[in-house]
């Protein structure tokens, strides 16, 4: 069985890209538990030395967006520890020996200020920090000058329960009860299904595209009509309320993206290519 070292693999994405994918890799997680501190480029690299793996796929991150947000500026904060230096720790280890590198990014290294889905060349132009580290762990990647592929994706979700809640569970929790607030429809995004993330990602391990792709769903939805489709789905009574970022926005200070919609053609027509 093909051999794959990972990171973050624990985590929301992660786990299910685990449990799909247990029939054709054999995955090692580099955590505390094998001995591999992320942050420890001596570990990192031991580890690695010692895998048979071709490829790693790495999805450690600090995900806390609103924490993160707390530490802005801060380098010597959790977040930037983790994601840029973290990350720059993979992409050294993936370089020294040949491994390719697969690192899982956001949405968020936009600024959401673009009236049209991002492609990959728009520039990275984060506004907030957790999105400005994963920006700068994007350029670890880019500068390892090794074999990789960025793939971003943006509100990830799946079918089933998870012990840190998605935003298809979290919007679902609160129609249940109906307590959902008023939810803005100026602002536009691309979903990732974490199944079918997984799927593709499955195919990139395998066919081991190079640079930067947008794994996302392609259907657009605002925070709005996603909380009409999930009530629709699970036939939940919840009310759903409109509201608007605009005015949200003219009492909270906090950066907020409209619109991190991204366009998925160069990956839906790499996947073709891998069929015919
Ligand atoms: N969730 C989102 O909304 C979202 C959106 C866009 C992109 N992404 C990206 O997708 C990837 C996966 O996200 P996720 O939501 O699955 O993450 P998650 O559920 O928050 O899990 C984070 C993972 O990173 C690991 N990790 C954190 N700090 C670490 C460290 N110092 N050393 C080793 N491992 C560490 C955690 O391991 P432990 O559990 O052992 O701490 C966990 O497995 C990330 O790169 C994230 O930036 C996520």
């Amino acid at each position: 069985m093909q051999q794959i070292l990972g990171t973050g693999l624990s985590g929301l994405v992660g786990s299910k890209f685990l449990e799909l994918s247990k029939e054709k890799f054999e995955c090692k997680n580099l955590d505390l538990t094998m001995g591999v501190d992320i942050l420890n480029e001596k570990q990192v690299m031991q580890a690695v030395e010692a895998s048979n793996a071709d490829t790693i796929i790495h999805m450690a991150a600090f995900t806390d967006v609103t924490k993160a947000f707390e530490e802005t500026g801060n380098k010597d904060g959790v977040t930037y520890r983790v994601n840029v230096l973290g990350t720059r720790n993979i992409v050294k280890a993936a370089k020294a020996f040949d491994k390719y590198l697969v690192h899982i990014s956001t949405a968020y290294v936009f600024d959401g200020n673009k009236e049209s889905p991002y492609i990959e060349t728009d520039e990275r132009h984060p506004i907030e920090w957790y999105g400005q580290t994963k920006a700068w762990a994007e350029e670890e990647v880019e500068q390892g000058n090794g074999r990789f592929s960025v793939l971003r994706i943006d509100r990830p979700y799946r079918l089933d329960t998870f012990s840190k809640l998605d935003l298809l569970h979290k919007v679902m929790e609160k129609l249940k009860t109906n307590s959902l607030p008023p939810q803005f429809s100026d602002t536009s995004w691309t979903p990732t299904s974490i199944e079918t993330f997984s799927q593709w990602l499955m195919q990139i391990v395998q066919g081991k595209p190079q640079g930067i792709f947008h794994t996302t769903t392609e259907q657009l939805f605002s925070d709005y009509t996603f909380a009409l489709w999930v009530k629709e789905q699970y036939k939940l009574d919840g009310e759903v309320k409109e509201g608007s970022l605009t005015e949200y926005l003219q009492t909270n200070n906090r950066p907020y993206q409209r619109n991190t919609a991204l366009d998925t053609q160069k990956i839906r027509t790499w996947l073709l290519s891998m069929t015919e």
